[in-house]
């Protein structure tokens, strides 16, 4: 029997397990990550408790168990380079690098490659590694103001300012640059981009890349596109795994960008890319560019996406590992639409209650159109308890948008406590209103 590791327990990596549970191999999963989560619990033959950051506790654990694979779920293993102290221990991961996991943790270093490759999906931007305010000054000009500040590292999401929404003055940037160069010795300029936002998930093994459907995140925590970022409130993808403003050739573009950059990211540091290249792009005016790559699965798009996945997950992780994705041919995913809500605590992100229990209907079930993936939550004395982050992810399928937000709505009736969510996520007005800020935009 099969053994696979999944590292991280958020709802992500419930989606993930979840995934792995189904292939026809039936593997022994095991899981690490900082705290026990109850739908993982189901699934999994042994839960460690231990910090995914930190390669050392990670190799221990793996070498207890020696597992046939390693999944990654987030970004800071990966950053921190787990993957290349595993493969020291001839253990295999799904995941890329510490090197090309710099896509993700160095935007510097994305928009030089990209640059360097003439991969043209790059806005105007510029890189300091000094507080040089009269060069800075000049880029904030030529932009008249409508910019985008970077901070060069990890985060967790609060690494980019953007005009309008977070700044006004050029004075305001400052500060936040000053603090990038220190910490991580750079900081990024950028273009602010108009246009519509779509993830395009892939999966690579540094020879082919195999989209996922298209999906639409949406960042902010209250409704009409209000309030503080977060890591992403709900998902939505359509029947025909798009979405509804895109075009094929938007989905081309897209794709033919993650090509480029996964040939480029080999010719630069000499190892080929493996795992999850996912590519936050932007249709604007000018065609598809790239606002970012992530070097994992986004969360929620991996609620969106994983539970609908008809090939083999573990068969395609053993392939692009091996570097023969190439016979896979395409991901097959269910002709649904999905639409992922997350249900949060009260005040999150800013100040989210914690450690207070939320209650689910007794007779509550899943369906073949509803699906519930736990995040930030434990279970207990028998109860769920929030741990202030994302709380509960729930998954409605169906044969249009429409109808999958509806089975997302009626699952969420069985959940109750001081939680909040988007309940715009997925309505025909939120839709129409992207549909037609894009028409705007592309005549402009
Ligand atoms: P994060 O996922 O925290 O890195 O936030 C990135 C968000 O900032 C994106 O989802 C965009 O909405 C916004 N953003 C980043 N770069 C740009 C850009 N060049 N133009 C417009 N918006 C951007
Ligand atoms: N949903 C956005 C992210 O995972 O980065």
């Amino acid at each position: 029997m099969k053994k696979v590791l999944v590292i991280g327990n958020g709802g992500r990596e419930h989606a993930l397990v979840d995934a792995l549970a189904r292939s026809p191999q039936n593997p022994e999963i095991y899981n690490f990550g900082s705290g026990i989560n109850p739908g993982i619990k189901k699934l999994v033959k042994e839960i460690k408790i231990g910090n995914a950051k930190n390669s050392a506790e990670v190799v221990t654990f793996a070498q207890s168990i020696k597992p046939d694979l390693v999944v990654i779920g987030p970004e800071d293993p990966l950053s921190v380079g787990v993957v290349d102290e595993l493969k020291k221990i001839s253990v295999s991961c799904f995941g890329p690098t510490k090197k090309c996991a710099q896509l993700e943790s160095s935007k510097s270093f994305t928009r030089n490659l990209l640059q360097k490759y003439n991969i043209d999906a790059s806005p105007g931007f510029a890189v300091f590694d000094t507080l040089n305010e009269k060069a800075m000054k000049i880029f904030f000009d030529k932009f008249q103001g409508q910019i985008v500040v970077k901070a060069d590292g990890l985060i967790g999401g609060k690494g980019v300012l953007v005009a309008g929404d977070h700044f006004t003055e050029f004075s305001e940037i400052l500060e936040f640059s000053s603090r990038s160069i220190e910490k991580f010795g750079r900081v990024v300029l950028e273009e602010k981009l108009i246009g519509e936002e779509f993830s395009l998930i892939s999966l690579v093994d540094g020879e082919t890349v195999l989209d996922c459907p298209a999906i639409q995140d949406h960042k902010r925590a209250f409704v009409g596109d209000t309030g503080p970022n977060t890591g992403g409130m709900g998902c939505i993808s359509d029947e025909y795994n798009s979405l509804p403003f895109l075009r094929e050739e938007d989905l081309k573009e897209a794709h033919e960008i993650t090509v480029q950059t996964m040939q480029a990211i080999e010719k630069e540091v000499g190892e080929k890319y493996v795992g999850v290249m996912y590519g936050g792009f932007i249709v604007t005016s000018r065609g598809v560019k790239l606002i970012e790559y992530n070097a994992r699965f986004g969360d929620p798009e991996a609620l969106n996406i994983l539970p609908i996945l008809e090939s083999n997950f573990l068969d395609v992780c053993d392939k692009a590992i091996s570097g023969n994705l190439k016979e896979i041919g395409r991901l097959e995913f269910k002709k649904v639409a999905t639409v992922v809500k997350y249900l949060c605590p009260e005040g999150y992100p800013t100040s989210p209650v914690k450690d207070v229990p939320i209650k689910i209907a007794k007779d509550f079930k899943e369906t073949e159109n509803q699906k519930v993936l736990f995040a930030s939550i434990a279970e207990e004395n028998n109860e769920l308890i929030l741990k202030g982050s994302r709380a509960v992810g729930i998954l409605g399928t169906g044969n249009s948008i429409e109808e999958a937000n509806l089975n997302c709505e009626k699952m969420i009736q069985n959940f109750s406590g001081p939680l909040f969510y988007r309940k715009d996520i997925g309505t025909k007005e939120l839709i129409q209103k992207r549909i037609d800020h894009l028409k705007k935009v592309i005549v402009s």
